[in-house]
């Protein structure tokens, strides 16, 4: 237990130093520089409320790595599924473990057992945002285009969900230009857009093409997020045009890449010719959670 502590339930709660230094970490702790039991016999709770692959296995994982060790906690087998509240929740995880991690639905629950844990919080996704993933994506496109991020363009299609905003978070942070293109009723949320919007380079139009054009970085999501199942057919007939397939790329960068969080649909949000494509870098991306959170849990952690 400690007494000051440091959350990461946004990718704006570090400055753009403390972001870069993160991402700087991810590199070191990737290419081997950086490594070894950075947190030897410390314990990270992973509560998970939503379904996981990639965030479960590179948290559990990554704390395997830095020679700590991870809990899997979800609502069938924990008293949370009983309705036990987070601030009693958050009290009784600071007195056994060193940080928890937490995926759930409400933003405002991560924040709760923020308020209340006295070891670190990270965001593991909400419905709002998912920090951890953009820091992976960061990685992913320093790795291609070295390590400035100003000067690059990413277009984001689809969905204004978590992942848009997680993107317009990062934008106002690292000063790259964001062109999002959403069909209508499926902005981002307005405060974060509007906060992006007065930091740096970002524009919001209803034209995929037009957020493409030169993008350096090609991105989207599923269309239905967890949570929105029951929206899945309706959703998709509002989203019709907004997929990214080959076409669309064409408008991008000549050196554009695609991303994508994962789990993908392909012929929904992305052409499978786009995603198993040779601009793609989905697989290098989904790595690189491994090594974005392994930096995230050794700053906030050790
Ligand atoms: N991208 C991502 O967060 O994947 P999981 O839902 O599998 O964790
Ligand atoms: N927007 C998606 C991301 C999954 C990793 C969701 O929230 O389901």
């Amino acid at each position: 237990m400690t007494s000051t502590k440091r959350d990461f339930l946004a990718v704006t709660d570090f400055d753009r130093d403390g972001l870069l230094h993160l991402l700087e970490r991810a590199r070191r702790l990737k290419s081997g520089e950086e490594g070894g039991p950075l947190l030897a016999g410390k314990s990270l709770a992973m509560i998970f409320r939503k379904s996981s692959t990639r965030t479960r296995v590179s948290f559990e994982v990554g704390m395997t790595q830095l020679g700590g060790h991870a809990l899997f906690l979800s609502d069938r087998d924990s008293q949370m599924g009983r309705g036990e509240s987070m601030h009693d929740t958050a009290k009784v995880l600071s007195g056994y473990v060193d940080g928890i991690m937490i995926r759930t639905f409400a933003h405002a629950e991560v924040e709760e057992l923020a308020r209340h844990a006295t070891i670190p919080v990270i965001n593991g996704l909400t419905d709002l945002l998912h920090p951890c993933q953009v820091m992976a994506d960061l990685q992913t496109v320093q790795e291609v285009f070295g390590p400035s991020l100003e000067g690059r363009t990413v277009a984001w299609i689809g969905d204004g969900n978590n992942m848009a905003n997680s993107w317009l978070n990062a934008a106002s942070r690292l000063g790259f230009r964001l062109r999002l293109a959403c069909p209508e009723g499926f902005d981002p949320d307005a405060d974060i857009l509007a906060r992006a919007g007065s930091a740096a380079d970002v524009a919001l139009t209803r034209d995929p093409a037009e957020a493409a054009e030169g993008a350096h970085v090609v991105t989207t999501d599923v269309w239905a997020s967890m949570g929105q199942e029951a929206e899945a057919q309706a959703r998709a007939t509002a989203f019709a045009g907004f997929g990214v397939d080959e076409a669309l790329m064409k408008r991008a960068a000549p050196e554009g890449i695609f991303l994508h969080c994962l789990p993908a649909h392909r012929g929904e949000e992305v052409s499978a010719g786009v995603i198993d494509g040779p601009r793609s870098r989905v697989f290098q991306e989904a790595e690189n959670r491994l090594h974005a959170q392994k930096a995230i849990l050794a700053e906030l952690l050790g």
